[in-house]
């Protein structure tokens, strides 16, 4: 008898295999349909499923992904928080175009978004930033994301100072952090199937409208 901390997932993932992914199922928003999605992922205890990899291009064109954590989304996109002088953000403002994925590998199932990057209001940022937990905040200030750094030491140094600066009161919002949201252009949901036959259905957004087209596997 396995625990419910043990839940055996695989008989979840052959269910949505068999069942396959209709155009019938979908919603006409695909940000309603990802919602759907996101709470079966949450429902069959996939592992951080609000884990995402987002790629960026650099000037060169290069691409570069990394794991970021979706905060929140809504009809407007995906909303992700970072330092703005990151790596990842001098790409974003050379080239605001993105894409995300995201891996729901024990359901078979992945979300594919290409979009464009936009900073959110300092306004929107300082409401996550004052609901996150004071060392997280303590961390945003002390971080400069992506430039080398010597050593730790000097990093929790640096955590130390600013924990003593800002030892009474509220922790202000760093200039340089805040949130980005990836307004989606085309989002593709991606369900296995058996002998290979997997389901692909391909949002594009057209003026106001979203087109759905079902995509070869
Ligand atoms: C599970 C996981 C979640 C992460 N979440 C974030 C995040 O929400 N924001 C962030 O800036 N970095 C996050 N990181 C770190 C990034 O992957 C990356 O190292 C960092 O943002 C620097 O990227 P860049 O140098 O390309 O700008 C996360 C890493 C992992 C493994």
């Amino acid at each position: 008898m396995l625990s419910s901390s043990h839940m055996d997932l695989s008989d979840f993932r052959k269910e949505y295999s068999a069942k396959g992914l209709h155009r019938t199922d979908l919603d006409a928003h695909p940000l309603q349909q990802f919602t759907s999605w996101f709470q079966q992922a949450i429902e069959l205890q996939v592992h951080e499923p609000n884990a995402m990899s987002l790629a960026t291009v650099d000037e060169h064109g290069t691409p570069l992904l990394r794991t970021v954590l979706l905060k929140y989304f809504d009809a407007e996109g995906f909303v992700f928080f970072t330092n703005y002088e990151s790596r990842k953000a001098q790409h974003i403002a050379h080239n605001p175009q993105v894409s995300l994925l995201f891996p729901w590998i024990t359901l078979e199932r992945q979300v594919i978004v290409q979009g464009r990057a936009e900073k959110i209001s300092a306004a929107e940022s300082f409401k996550y930033f004052t609901s996150r937990p004071r060392e997280s905040q303590l961390g945003a200030w002390v971080s400069q994301q992506s430039s080398v750094v010597s050593s730790r030491q000097l990093l929790m140094q640096k955590l130390h100072e600013i924990g003593e600066k800002f030892k009474h009161g509220e922790i202000p919002l760093p200039s340089f952090w805040g949130g980005y949201r990836v307004v989606p252009q085309t989002i593709e949901f991606w369900q296995g199937g058996p002998a290979r036959i997997h389901d692909r259905f391909l949002y594009t957004k057209q003026e106001e409208q979203w087109s759905i087209e079902r995509l070869s596997p």
